[in-house]
């Protein structure tokens, strides 16, 4: 959040306030926060190492593992960080299992 200006290759900058008010949901609703599995198991997998993306985390990476390198690249999901494409209900917060879409609806 303090170098929005490369953001991935991107410029992200932000007013202040908007950058103020991100920055205080991230922290609120950050892993070490939270008392869900998969959040325990990410901080875990993450240790000391420095790793800004959940997708190079190891614990990612396993659960992931199964899945087909070319299947990220389909049209209807582009990105790893896509998650939305597979976790249907990711952006209520909740990763469920029966909301896991068939990877096969892709191939
Ligand atoms: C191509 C589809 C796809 C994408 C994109 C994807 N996932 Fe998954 N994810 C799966 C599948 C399928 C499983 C179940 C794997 C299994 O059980 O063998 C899974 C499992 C998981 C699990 C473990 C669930 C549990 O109950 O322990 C987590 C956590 C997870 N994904 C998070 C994410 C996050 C966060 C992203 C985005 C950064 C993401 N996934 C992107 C398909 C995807």
């Amino acid at each position: 959040m303090s170098d929005l200006e490369n953001h991935f290759g991107d410029d992200a900058s932000l007013s202040e306030e908007d950058t103020k008010n991100i920055l205080d949901f991230l922290l609120e609703n950050s892993a070490e926060k939270s008392t869900k599995e998969v959040s325990v198991k990410v901080l875990n997998s993450i240790g000391n190492k420095d790793i800004i993306a959940i997708t190079q985390t190891s614990f990612w990476k396993k659960e992931h593992k199964d899945i087909p390198k070319e299947l990220f690249k389909n049209e209807k999901i582009k990105s790893k960080a896509n998650c939305k494409a597979c976790h249907t209900d990711i952006e209520k917060g909740l990763i469920e299992d029966d909301k896991i879409k068939d990877i096969s609806s892709f191939m």
